[in-house]
C-alpha cells in the first residue's frame, strides 16, 4: 500500500499551479474492526471519515451479535470469519501476547482475512517507511519520521513522536503522547506506556512495559517492567 504524503508549498511563484487530488483512488476499502473495546470503538471513530477505508462492523468474542456500537454491528465473534473474505484491523493491544495467539488461530483457520496496514490520515507519516502486515496507526496528530522500520502488527495510538531510524518490533504497542527518539530499537511484544520519552538510540528489548511518563534513558533488558525518570526496572512482563 502507497500512501502519498507530499507537500506543496503555496506561493511558489510562477504561472499556473499543479493542483493534486489527495484520495482519487475511488471507492472506499470495507474494514472490520476485531475488539470494541476503547482501543477498537475509537478506531472506529477515527476513521468514520476516512477517504480510504469503510469501517463495516466489529468483530468481538464477547460481545452480543447484532448488537449496534456507535453506529456499527457487531458482526459476531471470530466464527464470522470463517465464511469472510474481508480486512480486518486488529485493536487488541493491550497484550501483545494475545494478539499473537489470535492472529495465529484466524491464519489458520480464516486464510481469506487480510490484515492491511491501516494509517490513519489525520497523522503525519513518512512515506519512506517500511511496514509490516497489519501494522496500525489508530487516531490522528501523530508525527512519524523517515526509514522506520516496523514489524508486523504494531499498534501506534495517539500523538506520538517517533525520530529517524526507529526500529519497532512485531506485536508491540505505542499508547499516545510518546516520544520516541532517532535510532531507538524497541523490541517485539513491547508495551509503551503514555507519555513516555525514549532517548535516542536506546535498545529496548523484547517484551518490556515502559510505565506511564517514564524517561527511558538506557538500554533496557527483554522482560523488564521500567517506570519513572530516570526509568529503572521494577519487575518482570511474564511475557
Ligand atoms: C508501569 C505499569 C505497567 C505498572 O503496572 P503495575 O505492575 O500494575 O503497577 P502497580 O499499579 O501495582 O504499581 C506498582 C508500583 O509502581 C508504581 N508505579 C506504577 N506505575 C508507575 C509509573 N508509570 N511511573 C512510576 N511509578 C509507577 C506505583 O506507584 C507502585 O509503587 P509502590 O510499590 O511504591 O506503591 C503501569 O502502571 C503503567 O504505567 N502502564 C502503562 C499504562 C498506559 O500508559 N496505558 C495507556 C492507556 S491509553
Amino acid at each position: 500500500m502507497r500512501f502519498s504524503n507530499d507537500i506543496f508549498v503555496y506561493g511558489a511563484g510562477g504561472a499556473r499551479r499543479d493542483i493534486f487530488v489527495y484520495g482519487a483512488g475511488g471507492a472506499r476499502r470495507d474494514i472490520f474492526v476485531y475488539g470494541a473495546g476503547g482501543a477498537g470503538r475509537e478506531f472506529a471513530n477515527a476513521f468514520e471519515h476516512s477517504i480510504t477505508w469503510q469501517v463495516r462492523g466489529f468483530i468481538d468474542d464477547t460481545k452480543q451479535q447484532g448488537e449496534i456500537i456507535n453506529g456499527i454491528p457487531v458482526m459476531g465473534g471470530r466464527g464470522y470469519l470463517l465464511f469472510e473474505k474481508c480486512a480486518v484491523a486488529m485493536c487488541i493491544v493491550e497484550n501483545p501476547q494475545v494478539k499473537r495467539e489470535l492472529i495465529r488461530e484466524i491464519k489458520i483457520h480464516c486464510p481469506d482475512v487480510s490484515f492491511p496496514v491501516v494509517l490513519n490520515e489525520e497523522s503525519s507519516i513518512s512515506r519512506h517507511i517500511e511496514w509490516g502486515e497489519g501494522c496500525i496507526v489508530s487516531l490522528p496528530y501523530n508525527f512519524i519520521s523517515v526509514n522506520l522500520q516496523v514489524g508486523d502488527f504494531v499498534w501506534i495510538n495517539v500523538a506520538n513522536i517517533i525520530g529517524h531510524d526507529v526500529r519497532i518490533g512485531e506485536y508491540s504497542t505505542l499508547y499516545s503522547g510518546i516520544n520516541v527518539g532517532g535510532h531507538v530499537r524497541i523490541g517485539s511484544e513491547c508495551v509503551i506506556g503514555s507519555g513516555a520519552i525514549i532517548k535516542p538510540g536506546v535498545v529496548i528489548g523484547d517484551r518490556v512495559i515502559v510505565g506511564a511518563g517514564a524517561v527511558v534513558v538506557k538500554d533496557v533488558d527483554a522482560g523488564a517492567v521500567v517506570m519513572g525518570n530516570p526509568a529503572r526496572e521494577k519487575g518482570e512482563s511474564h511475557g
